[in-house]
């Protein structure tokens, strides 16, 4: 998938996300903020309660979206046969697109009223939600090929060297102070606990160093416009492929750890939801058929 091609694809998950959520708090804003005793009486009540036509139906396509959604980036990262059919990494976009949509589909099907076994369901989902954003957060500090394929440390450390020494020219001044910047000691006492807001630290100090830096190489004779954001956008890849190779241990344990707070969530909201499902079609709710 080129560039322009990959913006289209993702440009679509955000305008079906945010037409949903749009669509469904203008016809649905004056319903749910009624008091649950007056909904009975309102006239879309027979619509958007957890089993009207259109508050089950969200129920029911929210939760195939999910089940689609875990079942094809599984099967996809594990079956063989079907490791050329697109890269991995579009295929988490698809699995965090359906599961970012489809529990919002669920959470308007709940009317916004969590009660009984169910809400165990509900509440898993919204953990598996919640640390799912984290996980990607993980996902992106361990660098990886176009494909979505990890890169190991030997290769990592050689497109390093060749991105700064080939193509940066700087004065000795800036570079010893990027170089400091770089320098291990700063990484060496991060734990798995304070590594995440290390990371998020590090961020605003690294535009913050950026931005100094380009506003020296602006006073500097011979550098055009051009030229100085070139610098300045090779800089920044450095320090960031820089950060990870000293991280990469770290997030790999963190990503280990990740995966074992994510998956029991994700279970329990199946599990539970599958109880659920038996329950209301044993009490008759069976939608359109
Ligand atoms: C993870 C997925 C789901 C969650 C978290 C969920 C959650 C809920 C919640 C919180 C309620 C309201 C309970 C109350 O009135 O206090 C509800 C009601 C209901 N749900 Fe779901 N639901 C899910 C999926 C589904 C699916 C797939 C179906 C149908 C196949 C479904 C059918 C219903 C029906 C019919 C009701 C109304 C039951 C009644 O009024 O007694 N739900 N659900
Ligand atoms: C109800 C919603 C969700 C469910 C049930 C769910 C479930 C899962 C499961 C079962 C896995 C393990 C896949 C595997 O090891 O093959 C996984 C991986 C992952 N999910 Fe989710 N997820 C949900 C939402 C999200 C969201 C909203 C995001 C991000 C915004 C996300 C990001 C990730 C990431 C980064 C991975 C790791 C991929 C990997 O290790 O290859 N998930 N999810």
């Amino acid at each position: 998938m080129n560039k322009t091609l990959h913006r289209i694809y993702i440009g679509i998950f955000f305008a079906v996300g945010i037409t949903s959520l749009f669509l469904l708090i203008y016809h649905g804003v004056d319903y749910y903020s009624l008091q649950l005793e007056e909904r009975p009486f309102d006239i879309k009540h027979d619509l958007l309660k957890p089993s009207g036509y259109i508050g089950h139906g969200l129920g029911i396509i929210g939760t195939l979206m999910m089940i689609i959604g875990v079942s094809v980036y599984m099967i996809r990262k594990r079956m063989r046969v079907l490791f050329s059919f697109g890269y991995l990494k579009n295929w988490l976009e698809f699995h965090m697109f359906l599961c970012s949509v489809g529990p919002l589909l669920v959470l308007f099907h709940t009317a916004f009223k969590f009660g009984g076994i169910v809400s165990i369901s509900f509440w898993s989902m919204v953990a598996v939600v919640l640390s799912g954003v984290i996980g990607r957060f993980i996902y992106i500090q361990i660098p990886r090929t176009i494909q979505g394929k990890e890169i190991d440390l030997e290769e990592l450390q050689n497109q390093l060297e060749q991105s700064f020494t080939s193509s940066i020219n700087l004065n000795n001044d800036i570079r010893s102070k990027v170089d400091s910047y770089l320098s291990g000691e700063r990484y060496r006492n991060i734990t798995a606990v304070n590594s995440l807001i290390f990371i998020v630290r590090d961020m605003f100090q690294i535009r913050k160093l950026l931005r100094s830096i380009k506003s020296i190489l602006k006073t500097e004779k011979g550098l055009s416009k051009i030229e100085v954001v070139e610098t300045i956008n090779r800089l920044k890849e450095r320090l960031i492929m820089s950060r990870r190779i000293q991280h990469l241990k770290l997030m790999h344990r963190l990503f280990r750890y990740w995966h074992i707070f994510h998956l029991p969530f994700a279970i329990t909201m199946f599990v539970i939801m599958l109880i659920h499902v038996g329950v209301t079609i044993l009490f008759g709710y069976k939608w359109i058929f």
